[in-house]
This record gives C-alpha cells, sequence and structure tokens, in this order.
C-alpha cells in the first residue's frame, strides 16, 4: 500500500465507522452532539501504541485526554495545565488518571547520554526525576529493570504535579474530587497496572509545600 492509500484508506474506514455505530451503538451521534461529561481525564504518553479509549474501553465522550512525551505534568507547560484547569473547573471531571507505559521511548531517551536537541529541555525533567531517586535507580543493575522502574516513579511523579496544581487542591476540598490515580500499561501483554497512590496522604504531604489556595495579598 502507497503512503497515499493509507491517508485515503482512514476516510473509507471514517465512512465504515459510522455506519457500524448506526448499527451497534444507535445512540451514540445524538450523545456526542449534546455535551461532553466525562469522568476521566487521562494524561498519558503520546506512544501511538497506547491508546486510552482502548485501553481503558471507554467510548467516545467518557475519557479527556491530554498526551504528550512520557506523560509529563511540568508547571510551565500551559498546555497541560489548561487542560487540568478545564477539566477540573468545568467538566468537573471525578478521577485524574497519569498513564505511563514499559518500553517508553521518551523515559528511555532521559536515560540516554545523547543530544537530543530541542528535545533536551523535556527530557530534562525526567532526568530531574531520575536525579530525586538516583539512590534506589542506581543500584538496579539490568537496564531494561531500571527503565521499567523509572517509567513507575516517573508516573508516580507526575501524579504529585498534579496534586500540587490549585484546582485540583481547591477542588478535592470544596467537593471531594477529583482524586488522583498512577497507572502504567505494559505494552508486552496489554495489562494495566494502577500504582495505588495514596492519594489523601500525598494530598497531605503535598500540602506542606504546595498549598496554594488561599487569597494572595498585594
Ligand atoms: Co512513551
Amino acid at each position: 500500500m502507497t503512503d497515499q492509500e493509507k491517508y485515503d484508506k482512514i476516510f473509507e474506514a471514517n465512512k465504515q465507522w459510522i455506519e457500524k455505530n448506526k448499527v451497534d451503538n444507535p445512540g451514540l451521534f445524538k450523545l456526542l452532539v449534546a455535551d461532553q461529561h466525562p469522568d476521566f481525564l487521562y494524561i498519558g504518553c503520546s506512544d501511538s501504541r497506547v491508546h486510552p479509549n482502548q485501553v481503558m474501553g471507554l467510548k467516545p465522550g467518557e475519557v479527556f485526554i491530554h498526551r504528550n512525551i512520557a506523560n509529563m505534568v511540568i508547571a510551565t507547560d500551559l498546555n497541560a495545565l489548561s487542560v487540568i484547569n478545564y477539566a477540573v473547573e468545568y467538566l468537573k471531571v471525578k478521577f485524574i488518571i497519569v498513564c505511563g507505559h514499559y518500553g517508553c521511548g521518551g523515559v528511555k531517551a532521559a536515560m540516554e547520554h545523547l543530544d537530543y536537541g530541542i528535545l533536551n529541555p523535556w527530557l530534562r525533567s525526567i532526568r530531574d526525576v531520575y536525579r530525586l531517586h538516583q539512590d534506589e535507580l542506581d543500584i538496579i543493575e539490568d537496564e531494561e529493570a531500571r527503565l521499567r522502574r523509572l517509567v513507575e516513579i516517573n508516573t508516580y511523579e507526575q501524579c504529585l504535579n498534579v496534586i500540587k496544581t490549585t484546582e485540583v487542591q481547591r477542588s478535592f476540598h470544596e467537593n471531594g474530587y477529583p482524586r488522583v490515580a498512577g497507572w502504567v500499561f505494559d505494552i508486552n501483554d496489554a495489562q494495566l497496572h494502577d500504582l495505588r497512590i495514596d492519594f489523601e496522604g500525598e494530598l497531605k504531604k503535598i500540602k506542606k509545600t504546595y498549598n496554594i489556595t488561599g487569597k494572595a495579598s498585594k
């Protein structure tokens, strides 16, 4: 198949998808036009092998999605922060999930001592996670096992970054949601692993330093 044929096939597949849903899922399009009320915000890696709706078994309209290289939540990234703000303040999601995956190319690149050009500042944030947990990571001799552990730790740290945001702290205080969870998807067997983050415990710890829900005076 030529590249152009691959491209054209998308529109053919779209038509087939519409026809299939008319039969299997008759109310779907009406539901989509009406509004979106997803319970979940999913923050995951851009990796083409990890598709949030498929991984979670959810239909269109059921999960709000943000993806970037290595599922990062960086304090100055207006893109990620805007998604979190919208999801919490307007969609009122009940869960925010950060989902990493084993075999993550972004995390692997951060472990290599190579110049990745424009990617360097992005990878720096992952290298910062490595530095923060260097004692634990350095003693893992097997490189594959070390990469797997860094994927888990990075996912955990990005959950903490979500908890550090004002929106999450304030909304949880006022409404009892959203809760933040960390998952790792295994591309070898398609299983989802829950890192079982102690959300309320972490929130309490984080508030000691990052509680920014008070009003700043001039
Ligand atoms: Co990845």
